[in-house]
């Protein structure tokens, strides 16, 4: 036991810690429940609609502006971003969290981390790890296989400490795999620390700690929120019992000295809301994402008048529920942009249905009516309220309000000109009417300039360029974590696997309503010229990227890599990079993207490492994962280590080894003579089905009967004395 000693770390005046992730929540009372007004911060847009741009020098652009804001307002932590994945639609908090890949939500989470800190400000990745439901989200156990952890859940978080190095880390809520996250020494030291060199302080999320001295010990150093002195005395005695090693705690508080030293200090700049505004509405404009435009229904033309109808165009909904909350310091509206806009254009409006529970709705849905078959083209714009997507609970459902689906059915049955927005924070249906509405726009949740954007997209002022970070499924029951989420009893098992998101859809061949990584623009993009190129650090992948149609544009070219052959179960394809290429009408750029090997490899269950398996690789780039535009396959020389043969190898993993094979072959057609012995060692299905057993076990069979040297040898081969006699 160590003799206690004084913590050595001065903490000053503090450090202030503040949700995050899309902008700043610095309440004016530090001493409250943590419930309420916050002081005005630019409300930029949420994780959806960010990860919707595919681009991490936007998302870069961001993350600095929200430091700026934090040291302004004396803000040391800002307390994101978030990047656990989308498992399932249904994902309460799928809002504040960027993608169903662990490539995208990694890429998109270091650029966030690395702009923050630019400034001076620590960031906070979160929630370590595996908080992927709000269902039972305080004391839910996620029960994941170890290659799925590696490959997906921890991959997001393993690119973004290694790559941005976050000062912070916030533990999540949940179990893993029956051990607390909090609590979980595995996570928070064996993987954070000491595999990936994590030299930052592990923050608690917000009641997340059952058992201080336990959690300590795991490796979390900061408990949130503080319990009036109370846990500290608890870690004081277990450091007086010997219960708690003192130098336990003294390497905690150096980290959180460590942190002090970071953050800035001393006077901060003044911050320009009105550029943090543009940004907003920059980065709002490059999230949204044009799912269909039939017949070039969109940009508006400014021909004829535009009905608007929806409540939701005049009074936003731009952010999501719970500790994510920013009080904007303004809202742009769609209808209010709209009207700036087109000023020389008649512009009606009708609500459409009710914001409130109460009016009645089909009032509002025959002035609606009314106004869209007087109307040249109608912008019907409908999402869930607000209620239904808030951090604590998960949705139930992928339907939208049934009086909004009314509306669409019956607009659409008076005009065919009719563009829907859809304001969400994540998947909606859109089944009841994809094939009778020529024009839908995925709005999502855009933060505070959002309905600017919107209008920027629907005149035609920017051009589209948004994709979807996740998989729009024909049916909530084709998600492949559709049977096991949100689980039960305080477990909720990973069923699917490997195959999250696109690529569960993929493996299983099935249909989607719009695919990861789909987007439309109004103008059109060619691909030509594709080589890939293996270098020393991994694989090149070059290709010419050219805007065939009339308006200048912004392609998000995705790469997608598949192991046809491979010898572990796999995705048919993987996004493993994104190149952004920003043309004129008629210009042609190369572009670029390099695949380190790490991303090629997959996590060996067996020997519990990385592997980069032996074979043809697929690389396939395109606009989207199911609109791939050229291919190419190339060999690639792995690493992996041959397992050595034992007696306990199979039949089959002898006969694959060639010199194994002959040794095995040689014996077995002494002992077994030529033609009983071709239903071992030959094709036949009696071969087929001994190539599954164990050696050893088939050696000792009557016929074969081998004694334990000539068994060995075949395995082993000649060690020196040949073959025994
Ligand atoms: C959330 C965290 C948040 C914290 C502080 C928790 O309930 O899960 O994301 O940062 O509260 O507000």
């Amino acid at each position: 036991m160590g003799s206690f000693r004084p913590v050595r770390v001065f903490m000053g005046n503090g450090l202030m810690l503040t949700d995050g992730p899309h902008g700043i929540r610095r309440q004016p009372d530090e001493h409250n429940f943590g419930i309420g007004e916050s002081l005005p911060a630019t409300c930029f847009p949420p994780a959806v609609a960010l990860a919707s741009t595919f681009d991490a020098a936007l998302v870069r652009r961001v993350g600095a502006a929200i430091g700026r804001e934090a040291r302004a307002l004396e803000v040391d932590v800002v307390l994101g971003p978030g990047l656990n994945l989308k498992r399932s639609p249904l994902g309460g908090r799928n809002f504040e969290y960027y993608a169903e890949d662990p490539w995208l939500s990694g890429r998109l989470a270091a650029a966030m981390v690395e702009g923050i800190q630019s400034e001076g400000v620590a960031a906070c990745a979160k929630h370590f790890a595996v908080n992927n439901q709000e269902t039972d989200r305080l004391r839910v156990s996620a029960e994941v296989d170890e290659r799925t952890l590696r490959e997906l859940y921890l991959r997001s978080f393993e690119h973004v400490v290694r790559s941005a190095r976050p000062w912070t880390v916030m533990c999540a809520y949940n179990g893993v795999n029956g051990v607390p996250a909090s609590a979980n020494g595995w996570l928070l030291d064996t993987v954070l620390r000491q595999e990936w060199g994590f030299d930052g302080v592990v923050v608690s999320d917000w009641g997340a700690v059952g058992d201080r001295v336990a959690a300590l010990a795991a490796g979390l150093d900061l408990q949130m929120p503080a319990t009036g002195g109370r846990s500290d005395a608890v870690v004081v005695r277990a450091v007086e019992t010997g219960e708690l090693p003192v130098e336990v705690l003294d390497r905690s508080a150096e980290r959180v000295a460590r942190l002090v030293e970071r953050v800035a200090s001393g006077p901060a700049a003044a911050t320009d809301p009105d550029a943090h505004h543009r940004l907003a509405r920059e980065a709002a404009g490059r999230g949204i994402v044009l799912l269909k435009n039939d017949a070039g229904l969109l940009p508006l033309d400014g021909s004829g008048s535009v009905a608007v109808i929806g409540a939701l165009a005049a009074r936003p909904r731009i952010q999501g529920g719970g500790s994510s909350r920013v009080n904007p310091t303004r809202v742009d509206d769609l209808l209010d942009a709209l009207r700036r806009r087109l000023a020389n254009t008649r512009v009606d409006f009708a609500a459409g249905y009710p914001e409130d529970p109460g009016v009645d709705p089909v009032a509002l849905a025959g002035e609606a009516l009314a106004l869209a078959r007087r109307a040249g083209t109608t912008v019907l714009v409908v999402g869930l309220p607000e209620d239904a997507e808030a951090e604590g609970g998960d949705r139930t459902s992928l339907a939208l309000p049934a009086e909004q689906l009314a509306l669409v059915e019956a607009v659409a049955a008076v005009t065919p000109r009719l563009v829907v927005v859809l304001v969400s924070g994540g998947v909606v249906d859109v089944g009841p009417f994809d094939d009778r509405v020529p024009a839908i726009v995925a709005g999502w949740l855009l933060g505070q300039a959002g309905g600017a954007a919107l209008c920027d997209i629907l005149t035609g002022d920017v051009t589209p360029s948004g994709r979807l970070a996740e998989t729009i499924p024909m049916r909530l029951e084709d998600t492949p974590s559709a049977l096991h989420f949100p689980g039960d009893s305080g477990t909720v098992r990973y069923g699917e696997g490997l195959f999250v998101g696109y690529r569960g859809h993929d493996a299983l061949g099935q249909p989607v309503r719009y695919p990861f990584g789909h987007g439309l623009s109004y103008t059109r993009f060619g691909y030509s010229d594709l080589e890939v190129l293996v270098t020393r650090h991994g694989v090149r992948v070059e290709l010419l990227v050219e805007n065939v149609g009339e308006r200048r544009g912004r392609e998000v070219v995705q790469l997608y890599v598949g192991v046809p052959g491979s010898s572990v179960a796999r995705a048919p394809r993987e996004l493993k990079g994104v190149a952004i290429v920003e043309l004129e009408p008629g210009a042609r750029r190369p572009a670029s993207i390099q695949v380190p090997w790490q991303e090629l490899r997959y996590w060996d269950v067996a020997t519990g490492r990385w592997v980069l398996e032996s074979g043809p690789y697929e690389f396939a780039v395109g606009a989207s994962s199911r609109d791939l535009r050229l291919a190419a396959a190339v060999s690639i020389v792995g690493d992996e280590a041959r397992t050595p043969l034992t007696t306990a190898s199979t039949v089959g993993e002898l006969l694959a080894d060639p010199a194994a094979r002959a040794r095995l072959s040689e014996v077995v057609r002494e002992k077994l003579g030529e033609e009983t012995a071709e239903h071992v060692v030959g094709e036949s299905g009696w071969a087929v089905m001994m190539a599954a057993f164990p050696f050893g076990r088939v050696a000792e069979w009557p016929g074969l009967d081998l004694d334990p040297q000539d068994a060995a040898w075949i395995v082993f081969g000649d060690t020196g004395a040949g073959r025994p006699r």
